[in-house]
């Protein structure tokens, strides 16, 4: 494995599954009260440009399990706030912690991040890419389905960061992928380039009911992304019609699962109804995100 985790990209379809293998075990003894304590005495930074409640709960909690402890250091209150380049911020970062996870804007801020530190970089989420995310949902598509080898995905809704890994983690753990998106929403075109070597398990449509044509997972996410927040009006027309609701899920399985990463805006990109129906997989896929991550930690970290 790389030093980092910057984005699903690099990650080949071992990684993915080690990482997947080490993730159920950690839960399985933590559960048994036999948590795993691999990263005694060590110290994760914690860098936040945007809010968050599950990526921070998450990797703070995460990092005490491990026997290690997390640092919460809001971009506003570092002097990166005030102009001090990422490259110094990394080289002194390097000297007092044994990791940096970051959520922030700018792709390439988290790549130069990674460039400078001398110690492993953590994507916690940016425009472009949401990596943790997307472990904590292929964990828990393999707790309820068993497998991920040939399991039909749905993503409808907009084509942003969540959905930019899931349709790169899902193709390489050798899942089908479809995407319903409008014009104008679709993943980004680095994805759409990577899902031309999968012509056979992905597709990118424009009609939700064909996306979830006999899917085992229906996945979405908010219509506008932090960041956005300005064109959630013209969002919520563009994309009304990619809302996962029950007309919708009558095209899916009838066992299908429903995941959606949280935050979510009910009665926009889904229904009160569909939610609550699928609230059990959905809490834990947030739980998940807590030990997926500490395998992340564990690996890089140890
Ligand atoms: N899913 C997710 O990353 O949630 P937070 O924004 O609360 O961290
Ligand atoms: N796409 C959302 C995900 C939040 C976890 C956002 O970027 O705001």
């Amino acid at each position: 494995m790389k030093k980092d985790l910057t984005k699903m990209l690099d990650l080949s379809k071992s990684e993915i599954l080690s990482i997947l293998d080490l993730a159920d075990s950690i839960k399985a003894d933590f559960k048994n009260g036999k948590p795993t304590k691999t990263l005694e005495g060590k110290t994760l930074a914690m860098i936040f440009q945007k809010s968050s409640t599950r990526t921070r709960v998450s990797f703070e909690v995460g990092m005490y399990q491990l026997g290690g402890s997390a640092l919460f250091l809001s971009a506003s209150d570092l002097q990166m706030g005030r102009g001090e380049p990422i490259e110094d911020t990394a080289r002194t970062l390097s000297r007092y912690v044994d990791g940096i996870m970051i959520r922030t804007f700018a792709q390439k801020d988290v790549e130069d991040l990674a460039k400078w530190a001398t110690i492993p970089v953590i994507n916690g989420l940016t425009d472009y890419d949401h990596p943790c995310q997307i472990l904590a949902d292929l964990m828990t598509v393999r707790e309820h389905k068993g497998k991920l080898d040939g399991l039909k995905l749905a993503f409808v809704g907009d084509g942003n960061n969540v959905c930019n890994s899931l349709v790169i983690g899902s193709l390489k753990c050798d899942m089908k992928v479809s995407v319903a998106v409008p014009e104008g929403h679709e993943p980004h075109e680095d994805v759409l380039n990577f899902a031309k070597k999968y012509p056979n398990t992905f597709e990118l449509v424009r009609d939700p009911a064909q996306a979830a044509k006999d899917a085992d997972v229906v996945v979405t996410d908010v219509w506008a992304s932090m960041g956005q927040e300005d064109e959630a009006k013209a969002r919520q027309k563009a994309l009304a019609n990619y809302q996962i609701n029950s007309a919708l899920m009558a095209h899916a399985k009838s066992d299908a699962i429903v995941l959606h990463c949280l935050p979510a805006k009910r009665e926009q990109e889904i229904t009160t109804e569909v939610f609550e129906a699928h609230a059990n997989t959905i809490f834990d896929e947030a739980e998940n995100r807590l030990h997926a991550q500490k395998a992340v930690m564990a690996m890089l970290m140890k």
